[in-house]
């Protein structure tokens, strides 16, 4: 499965945070936004990544990411002209998309919680058409909201109801099978002049080929849009951190628990970022990775 990190947009309401900088490289605690929807990719053991965003933005990804060789990846970059719609990824990435089925995450989602590795993997095995994510909100009618039966099958899928039929929001992660490109060809732009993610899932929903995987309590998923919720995102991430002493996150980490860098490479990037917390901890979950292999 290949992976798609949409991180363009205009970012018009964290102004003016967003006057030179992407929103998605804007510091969330203590890393860069992009970083929390990356890391969900690689927990779903995806390697082959494309970051699409505005041509001024490209630059700074680059420079942060590099190749992704570094921690086992391989990621590429593309341009989105203008921000024309979510649904737009699949045009702008079909060539790197090709004949696998995708996984779509939105730039500015964080998604937290027990377990998360194995519903990603579970949801990406039984993939046939698409998979949603669903999130229980108090606020329904500012989302996409999808009505599912007890099987997890999608229902209904309504964008912003003024009379919600569930209140489960429809989350920034799809995976979708390979049909997705052909569907994106021939959506038209709504009225706001996007083309919309919700058209896609539509499609689908009429193949009866949509369903939805329910992110129950105890689950985080937050999204960074404006000010306030920039904000909450980084004091979550940072209560959490200081109570566990465990990074959300940590693309390094997760490269190492998913088998895509030895002990030796994590231990290396933290000695490159040795003088913060973060390269202290690398170091520190390296060793301990190092010396759990050499007990066994
Ligand atoms: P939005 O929050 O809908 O838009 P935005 O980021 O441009 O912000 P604002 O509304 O404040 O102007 O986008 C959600 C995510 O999807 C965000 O990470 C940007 C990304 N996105 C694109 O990359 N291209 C697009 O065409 C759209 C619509 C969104």
């Amino acid at each position: 499965m290949k992976g798609v990190i949409l991180a363009g947009g205009s970012g018009t309401r964290l102004r003016p945070l967003t006057g030179t900088l992407s929103k998605q490289v804007l510091p969330v605690y203590d890393k860069p936004m992009i970083y929390y929807p990356l890391s969900v990719l690689m927990l779903a053991g995806i390697c082959d990544i494309q970051i699409i965003s505005g041509k001024d933005h490209l630059e700074m990804f680059r420079s942060l990411l590099g190749d992704g060789d570094r921690i086992g990846l391989d990621i590429s970059y593309a341009e989105q002209a203008e921000p024309r719609g979510i649904a737009e990824a699949f045009l702008i990435g079909k060539e790197h998309i090709g004949r696998d089925q995708v996984a779509l995450i939105l730039g500015d989602n964080v998604f937290h919680g027990p377990g998360f590795s194995s519903v990603l993997t579970a949801s990406a095995a039984r993939l046939d058409g698409c998979e949603l994510f669903g999130y229980p909100v108090k606020d329904a009618q500012r989302y996409g909201v999808a009505e599912i039966d007890d099987g997890g099958q999608v229902l209904s899928i309504e964008e912003k109801p003024r009379h919600p039929r569930s209140n489960l929001a429809v989350t920034g992660l799809y995976l979708y099978d390979n049909d997705v490109v052909e569907i994106a060809r021939t959506l038209r732009p709504s009225a706001r002049g996007e083309l919309e993610i919700t058209d896609v899932n539509k499609v689908y929903l009429e193949q009866g080929r949509a369903r939805l995987t329910e992110l129950g309590r105890g689950f985080a998923w937050l999204d960074m849009g404006t000010h306030d919720s920039l904000l909450q995102a980084g004091q979550y991430v940072q209560l959490l951190e200081q109570r566990q002493g465990e990074r959300i996150a940590c693309i390094e980490e997760i490269a190492l628990r998913m088998g895509f860098i030895s002990a030796e490479q994590c231990y290396e990037l933290g000695l490159e970022l040795r003088a913060s917390s973060y390269g202290d901890y690398l170091i520190d979950v390296a060793t301990r990775e190092a010396s759990a292999v050499t007990l066994t």
